[in-house]
Parts: C-alpha cells; sequence; structure tokens
C-alpha cells in the first residue's frame, strides 16, 4: 500500500486509532495532566561534578523559599525498605539508588528533591541548592576507554572464527555510532498519592503498568494488589518507558515524606538525563565472500557503554547470527562503563546498531563482487532455518520483501557503479539493506464486559504507546465476536485490568491478541451457558458453535436458534456478563523458531558542494505476519523509518569529556529527523499469517522498521558519491 501517497479521505468510520479522538482532543489524558486533591509539585536537583562523593548539601537558602514543604537528600528521607542497605540495593534491580547514597556517578544525577506548593516555588527552590564534593576522576570518553576492555563471547559460535581471512573477497572495518536519545513527545512524569500507610497511587508514564506496580511492591514491601498504576495514554515511549526510572521512586518517597500526592514532571534536559539512551557503540566487522559471492565467515565485535553503577547489555551482535547462511560465524561483545546514567533500550535495540555494521559491509562486498547487493543478499539470506537455534522458521519471507522493495523503488534504473548519476550539484544514490528481530509472544490476560444491548469492553493492563495496539484489539475482538467495532470499547494501561506485559520488542499486539481471543471465546461459552436455559441446542455448546451479533448469539450460522441478548439478560437476571482469559506462547516455541523482518530501500541526493543529503524517497517492506490494521501498522514503520533517518543523519548526544555534561541536551540541540527531512515513505507488508504464533498470526512490527534503515541510506550516500562512511551520524562534515 502506499501510505503517504494515497492516504484515505478522512472520515468518521471507524478506521481510526480507539484513542485518536481522546489524544487529539486532550480528553485523554496523560500522566503529567492528572490532579490529585492536595497535591503539591516536587523537582529534582542534580550534581554538578560527574564522579565522587557527597560532603555535605547545602539546603538552608532553599527551605527559606514561601511554599517549601520539605527537602529530600540523601541524609533526610523515607526511608526505603527495598533500599536499606548494600545488599538491598544490588537485590532491587532499581539501578540508581536515588537519595539513598553518597556517591555520585553522572553529573546531574539528583542528590535533592524539593517538595513545595507550587511548580515554580520547587523550581526555585531547587536552584539555590548546592552541595561539597569530594571529587574523583570521571571516565566520559568513549572512545579513549573501550578498546581497553576485554570481548566476551556472545552467541553460538559457529565453525572457524577465521575463516573470512581465507576468502578472496574481504571486508574488515570499524563502525561507530554516537550515543542518542529516545525523546518521545509526551515528558515522562509521575503523580504519586499514598491513599493510606501501605496503599499507593500512581499516574505514571511508562509502557508497562504491571512492571511498574512489581518493581514498587518489591521496593516498598507492600503486596502489589496495593499498588494502582494508570498509564492509560502514552504520547511516545521508544524503550524510554521499559524501565522504573528514579523520578518515579523520587516521586513516591515524596508523597511519603509529606504525606501529600505529589506530581514530578521531568524537564526535556532531564529526559536526556535520566530515561535512558541508544548507548555509543565502537563495532568491528570482518566477513569474507568467495569468487560466486556466498558468504564464508564473519566475525562480529562491538563495545558500547553502560553506566558505573549498572550493567545494560545491548545485543548489538544478535543480528550477526540470524540473517544470513554462513558457516562460519563467531560475535563478541563487551560493555565500556562511563560516568553517565545507565542506558536502555531504544528503537530496535541492538539489532539496530549491529544491522547498521553488518548490512554496510555486505553492501561493501558488493561492489567488491560486482554483484547487485539484491541479489547478492537473496543468494545468502537464510531462509528455511533460523541459523542459530537450527530451528526451522515458523515463517519467513525476508526474500519477498526485498523483492518487493525493488520493485517499488525501481531499484533496476540504479547504474551499478558509484558516483554515475547527477542531476546538477547533486549526485544521486541507491541503497538498501535488511533487518530481522525475534518474533516474540508473552503471557497476558485479557477481560470482556458486556452490556444487555450487546455493547463491549475489552480490558486489559497492556499500554498502548502509540502503537495502535488498541485499535488492534478492537479490530481483533471484532473479527472474532462479530460484533460491529463501534460497540467494541477498548479499556487499557490500568494495573488492575487483566495483567499483561509491558509493551515493547514488537511483542505487544502478538502477546494480546492470543488473550483478546481467548476472552472472545469465553464470551461466547459463557453467553451459550446462559442460552441453554432457554434453547436446549446450546447444552455443550463449544465457543466455536456460537456465533454473535451485535444483538444476539446463534447457533452455527447466523440467524439460527437465535436468541436477543436482550432476553438473555433478562431472562438470567443479569446486568451485565463479565469474562476474563488468558494465553501465552505454547510448544510451537520448540518446533519453530519466529522472526519479522524487513528491506529498506533509499534514494538519495547529496549535494557535492555542501554535503547535504537529501533523503528522496525511501520504501520499506515488512514482514510482521498477518497485518491487523494496516493503517496502524504503517504508521508504525513509517514513524521507525523517520527514526532510520535521523540515526543515520542527525541524532548524536554529545558529552563534555571534562565535565560530563551532556551538549545540546534539549529539542533545539539534538538534531533528529522532522517532516522536512522525511520524504515520501512508501510502506508495503507481505501479509501472510504466521499461523503457529498466535491466533491474529501477527508476528510484530515496530522494531523491523528501523533495523537496517540507516545503513540502507548510508548505502545510498556511498553509491552517490563513492565515500564509505562508518560513523553514524553522517552529518555534511563527515561527506566533504
Ligand atoms: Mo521498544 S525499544 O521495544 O519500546
Amino acid at each position: 500500500m502506499r501510505f503517504f501517497e494515497n492516504q484515505p479521505a478522512v472520515t468518521n468510520a471507524p478506521e481510526g486509532r480507539v484513542e485518536g479522538v481522546a489524544k487529539v482532543t486532550g480528553s485523554g489524558k496523560y500522566a503529567a495532566e492528572y490532579h490529585a486533591g492536595n497535591m503539591c509539585y516536587a523537582v529534582m536537583a542534580g550534581s554538578t561534578i560527574a564522579s565522587g562523593t557527597i560532603k555535605s548539601i547545602h539546603t538552608t537558602d532553599a527551605r527559606q523559599v514561601a511554599g517549601v514543604l520539605d527537602i529530600i537528600t540523601h541524609t533526610r528521607k523515607p526511608l526505603v525498605p527495598g533500599m536499606a542497605d548494600a545488599a538491598k540495593i544490588k537485590e532491587s534491580r532499581f539501578g540508581l539508588p536515588v537519595f539513598h547514597t553518597d556517591n555520585i556517578y553522572f553529573k546531574g544525577q539528583p542528590i535533592a528533591l524539593v517538595i513545595a506548593e507550587t511548580l515554580e516555588d520547587a523550581t526555585y527552590a531547587a536552584s539555590l541548592i548546592s552541595a561539597e564534593y569530594t571529587t574523583t576522576e570521571a571516565k566520559v570518553d568513549f572512545d579513549k576507554a573501550h578498546a581497553a576492555v576485554p570481548l566476551n563471547a556472545a552467541g553460538k559460535e559457529r565453525g572457524s572464527a577465521d575463516a573470512w581471512r581465507d576468502a578472496p573477497y574481504q571486508s574488515e572495518a570499524e563502525y561507530t555510532i554516537e550515543h542518542e536519545v529516545h525523546n518521545p513527545m509526551e515528558m515522562h512524569a509521575t503523580i504519586a498519592h499514598w491513599e493510606g500507610p501501605d496503599k499507593l497511587k500512581l499516574y505514571d508514564k511508562n509502557q508497562g503498568v504491571n512492571n511498574v506496580q512489581r518493581t514498587f511492591a518489591r521496593l516498598w514491601n507492600i503486596p502489589a494488589d496495593n499498588i494502582e498504576v494508570f498509564s492509560e495514554f502514552v504520547g511516545g515511549g521508544f524503550g524510554s518507558g521499559l524501565r522504573v526510572w528514579p523520578h518515579c521512586l523520587a516521586a513516591i518517597m515524596a508523597a511519603k515524606q509529606v504525606n501529600r500526592p505529589v506530581k514530578l514532571v521531568l524537564t526535556r534536559p532531564q529526559m536526556f538525563l535520566l530515561t535512558g539512551y541508544r548507548p555509543k557503540s565502537w563495532q568491528k566487522v570482518r566477513m569474507g565472500a568467495d569468487a560466486g559471492g556466498r558468504f564464508t565467515g564473519l566475525l562480529h565485535q562491538a563495545r558500547h557503554s553502560t553506566s558505573v553503577y549498572e550493567s545494560f547489555n545491548d545485543g548489538i551482535t544478535r543480528i550477526s547470527r540470524m540473517v544470513y547462511n554462513i558457516s562460519n560465524v563467531k560475535t563478541e561483545q563487551a560493555t565500556v562503563p562511563l560516568n553517565m546514567s545507565t542506558p536502555t533500550w531504544m528503537r530496535g535495540p541492538g539489532d539496530c546498531s549491529g544491522a547498521f555494521a553488518v548490512e554496510c559491509t555486505v553492501d561493501e562486498l558488493s561492489y567488491q563482487l560486482k554483484q547487485d547487493p539484491v541479489a547478492l543478499r537473496l543468494k545468502n539470506l537464510a531462509i528455511t532455518h533460523d541459523p542459530e537455534s537450527g530451528k526451522p522458521w515458523s515463517t519467513h519471507y525476508l526474500n519477498e520483501c526485498i523483492e518487493k522493495g525493488a520493485a517499488l523503488i525501481n531499484w533496476q534504473q540504479r547504474k551499478p557503479l558509484p558516483g554515475q548519476d547527477k542531476e546538477g550539484d547533486w549526485a544521486i544514490g541507491y541503497g538498501m539493506a535488511t533487518g530481522m528481530w525475534n518474533a516474540g509472544r508473552g503471557n497476558a490476560s485479557a477481560g470482556i464486559t458486556m452490556q444487555r444491548d450487546g455493547a463491549i469492553t475489552v480490558k486489559t493492563a497492556m499500554t498502548d504507546i502509540g502503537t495502535g495496539t488498541g485499535t488492534g484489539i478492537q479490530n481483533i475482538a471484532h473479527e472474532q465476536t462479530g460484533i460491529a467495532k463501534n460497540k467494541i470499547k477498548i479499556e487499557l494501561g490500568n494495573s488492575h485490568l487483566p495483567p499483561a506485559p509491558s509493551q515493547g520488542g514488537s511483542t505487544g499486539l502478538s502477546t494480546i491478541s492470543g488473550a483478546v481471543a481467548a476472552t472472545c471465546n469465553a464470551l461466547k461459552q459463557k453467553l451459550a451457558g446462559y442460552a441453554a436455559a432457554q434453547d436446549d441446542t446450546y447444552k455443550n455448546a463449544q465457543a466455536a458453535d456460537i456465533v454473535l451479533s451485535d444483538t444476539g448469539i446463534s447457533w452455527q450460522t447466523a440467524g439460527n436458534h437465535f436468541i436477543a441478548y436482550t432476553s438473555l439478560f433478562e431472562k438470567n437476571n443479569l446486568t451485565t456478563v463479565e469474562v476474563e482469559a488468558s494465553s501465552g506462547p505454547g510448544a510451537e516455541r520448540q518446533q519453530y523458531a519466529f522472526c519479522s523482518s524487513a528491506a529498506h530501500f533509499c534514494r538519495v541526493k547529496v549535494h557535492t558542494k555542501t554535503g547535504k543529503v537529501k533523503i528522496d524517497k525511501m520504501v520499506t517492506v515488512a514482514d510482521g505476519g498477518s497485518i491487523v490494521n494496516e493503517k496502524a501498522a504503517a504508521n508504525q514503520i513509517s514513524g521507525a523509518v523517520v527514526g532510520g533517518i535521523g540515526m543515520a543523519l542527525m541524532e548524536e548526544q554529545a558529552t563534555d569529556q571534562r565535565y560530563g555534561s551532556l551538549i545540546g541536551n534539549d529539542l533545539a540541540g539534538y538534531h533528529f529527523a522532522v517532516n522536512a527531512d522525511a520524504p515520501v515513505i512508501e510502506v508495503a507488508f507481505i501479509n501472510k499469517p504466521d499461523k503457529n504464533i498466535n491466533p491474529s498470526g501477527a508476528k510484530g512490527l515496530g522494531e523491523v522498521g528501523i533495523i537496517g534503515c540507516a545503513a540502507a541510506i548510508v548505502n545510498a550516500i556511498y553509491h552517490a558519491t563513492g565515500k564509505r562512511l562508518r560513523s553514524l551520524p553522517v552529518t555534511p562534515d563527515k561527506i566533504l
């Protein structure tokens, strides 16, 4: 489908997002938009050094500010039971033991929290806080630090690690990617409200309410049921909401300290500092091909940054073990601790970084071999089996993605040699690359409440971070029950709803679709039970025998033995019918390997005098199994491609090497792709069901839209200019 070119006309048809009107009109509330009675505000003050210990904190001036209620520091705080001592802190797996240590691990680390009547009082008072430190040497220079860190084996080694050396065609090169930051539009925020000594309510921006609930049940040593977490509307996440960050605990501590509801909203610079980022990475890829273009060996090494207080591991080399059929593969990784906050999963985590290096290497080999990059990839894909586990792929259509994408961008018109195509001062280039991602599935529950008019509400704790999960759930419930979409409401993002895992890793829809299908069956079964009292046909009915409509229940075909819901409800004296069911992966995971994939194609124009790059066109063809909702799915992919453009050309979080400060940590200083940088993005799908993965046949799409995207762009720049660039982002200075 042509996503941006032939958008369907906007109508009132229920094809839009289930949350669309609420989000656009503002009636749907983000975490920071809630208000609790008697609420006050908290603002964090950060350390001014990157490494050392706090000698003393001066809060006297801040305390004088009218409206200040209290100030939390490591010497004055409500003790969090899960952080009572060093052993507990380690056990907590929380990461930064905020306000429970005098150690400073990075610049800007929260050292004090001002609680005041207004946001302005708290902000002003926080600016008056100062501290004395014992300073130790900070390590923030990844380039200097990484070479000394030994590499460890990652994944299973196959054949001989040195096989690439014996190949007639070889590439050996290093690749680097700068730190990148998620930057969802909605700031992370928490409103914490202790409704009793061990009863907590949180409005919090996150990607998984049950994860937040479990984390604080552990830290405060209270039953999970005593904690209610709301994250009903989420304005983007990109991975930044998959962890529970220090500010969330800080808000809860503040609410405890003053015994009032407290709101804590991060500023944009704090978003760069305290909610994770994609770690900076170094990679070395050594790859060989025989004269026919068969890949014979691959050695892929990667190091990436982490913090000094916690190790985060990005699976950068995983992609090298899954895409191509290579007999000799070795992958190695290491993390490099820096005096920065802990990085986290971001947009196609790991694979996205790895695919940049490997897919550029494949491109380089194609020019050495004088073979078309499309044909070279098709020749080497691991089509039938996952090379790592040896299991057959349940479904795998990366070859079809590549073929379809080549046709859509008119790959044939590409000139084989680089630097041959010019339009005035603009050099024209075509590039392509592939991406893959493990198609996962977790355990989840969903519930349905039916009203006597046949309207249903489908409920689950899963969040929708803007991906269209709620809309997908509505589509699946409609298909499973036959009830019209406008009679199906969706309730999400509350920890008291049927439990579900966090939305991330492209597993959301794959996971929840099973639970929704199971719940729809449970509804049919329950309604049949009520129907049996009126009509013997329904005795011993199975869900498959039941047909629902907007108005009633039938036996096997619509209208047969029809009983209206109103009659069922009346005869059985019901006000609502409630069901809940769970579903998760099973034996199919032992039998098959599951993947989603994508092929990215790009036409760029590179200005030969200024080094400016314009993406003229992007085509991405993805295999995500069945496409449950084409519009939401295409949104996912085109949004991910915009992220890929940012990764390729703009995104970089620089660090001051002397003081460890982040430079350009706001939306003016940190460049990412905006509308003017994004061309026509043509998105197409293979849209064939994976019948083994779950009842919907959908495999998940979020990540593959970006994995390989930056490589396609950089490969196109090579084709335009003859210049091989291996450091992201490719800014104009690197091109000239
Ligand atoms: Mo995504 S990095 O799985 O939120």
